[in-house]
């Protein structure tokens, strides 16, 4: 795997206080890496040390191997990014303000252009003024923008602030394209963690100017990993069907809520439970897998809600 990104130990203070701390973690080609945090967690900070737009107090950031406060030319031809919110000429049409941008980038590749507006699915628009448009539809120009000089890597602040769902699983989409298809390594930051699990394959959470936690989604669980279960019987069978399962395997405990058992056991196991049941004449009725959300790690790891931040 290459890391696009890499940041090493990077720590940032202003007047004193320590805005970031220590932060380490590097995002891939191919991914769509999540940097998750309440909000005044960091995340803008080290977001525009990413791109040279605040002086990094220690550690390093590379971007393709090259070092952004001594390469910095080297490192950021590499790099599309929308910090806040994306710079447009509202007078301007959506197709305008990519020439414009492309041309200040040197050259203008038309065909690119149209190929990205197409991409974001704004080119049955591309000649109407920017200033008509929503916000989706600007943050959408903003990624097509950001795009233009094909970097191998995307860095968005936020992208989906103030957009409606629709909004958000366009960006979604896209970002999902862009990495699979183009080998991109797009990195977004959220405060929101509801978000991310649909759109990342890892992310990092960090809190108070530290990572605490990496998580990957694509992690396969491993065959003795435990399972949380709940499984619905028969309304007359559910004390019957807790004890057996209680005595089934070793350590595992059944907790009745509301007509359903709740328990955590290897999946392995499971194919066995279910004839164990069966021939006690216990009627299933559901076996679902309960699965951790994001939002219930996050809650464990910072003690926050969403809602609090
Ligand atoms: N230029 C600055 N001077 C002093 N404090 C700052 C400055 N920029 C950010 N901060 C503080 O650093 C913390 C992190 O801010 P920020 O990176 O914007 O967080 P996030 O993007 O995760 O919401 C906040 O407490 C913020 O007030
Ligand atoms: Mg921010």
């Amino acid at each position: 795997m290459t890391n696009v990104l890499e940041l090493h130990n990077v720590s940032r203070h202003i007047s004193g206080k320590k805005i970031v701390q220590d932060l380490s973690f590097s995002v891939q080609a191919g991914e769509v890496f999540g940097f998750l945090g309440p909000n005044g967690a960091g995340k803008t900070t080290t977001i525009r040390m990413m791109v040279g737009l605040s002086p990094i107090t220690s550690g390093d950031i590379l971007i393709n191997g090259h070092s952004i406060q001594t390469s910095y030319q080297h490192a950021i031809q590499h790099v599309g990014a929308i910090i806040e919110n994306p710079e447009m000429y509202n007078h301007l049409t959506a197709r305008q303000n990519l020439v414009h941008f492309a041309r200040m980038n040197g050259k203008v590749d038309e065909a690119r252009i149209d190929e990205l507006l197409e991409l974001v699915s704004l080119q049955h628009v591309k000649h109407k003024r920017v200033r008509t448009f929503s916000l989706g539809m600007k943050q959408r120009l903003g990624i097509a923008q950001a795009l233009i000089h094909r970097p191998k890597l995307l860095i968005l602040d936020e992208p989906t602030n103030g957009l409606d769902p629709e909004g958000i699983r366009m960006i979604r989409d896209y970002l999902r394209r862009l990495a699979k298809e183009e080998g991109l390594a797009v990195i977004v930051s959220s405060h929101l963690m509801s978000e991310m699990e649909l759109m990342c394959d890892r992310f990092a959470i960090i809190q108070t100017g530290k990572l605490i936690a990496i998580e990957d989604q694509r992690a396969e669980t491993k065959q003795d990993d435990l399972v949380n279960y709940r499984m619905k019987v028969a309304a007359g069978e559910l004390e019957g069907a807790q004890k057996l399962i209680d005595a089934f395997e070793e350590g595992v405990t059944v907790r009745e809520e509301e007509q359903y058992l709740f328990f955590s056991m290897p999946e392995q196991k499971m194919p066995e439970l279910i004839r164990h049941l069966s021939s006690a004449s216990i009627h299933l009725y559901e076996i679902k897998i309960e699965k951790q959300t994001l939002e219930d790690k996050f809650l464990s790891l910072t003690g926050k809600k969403e809602a609090d931040v």
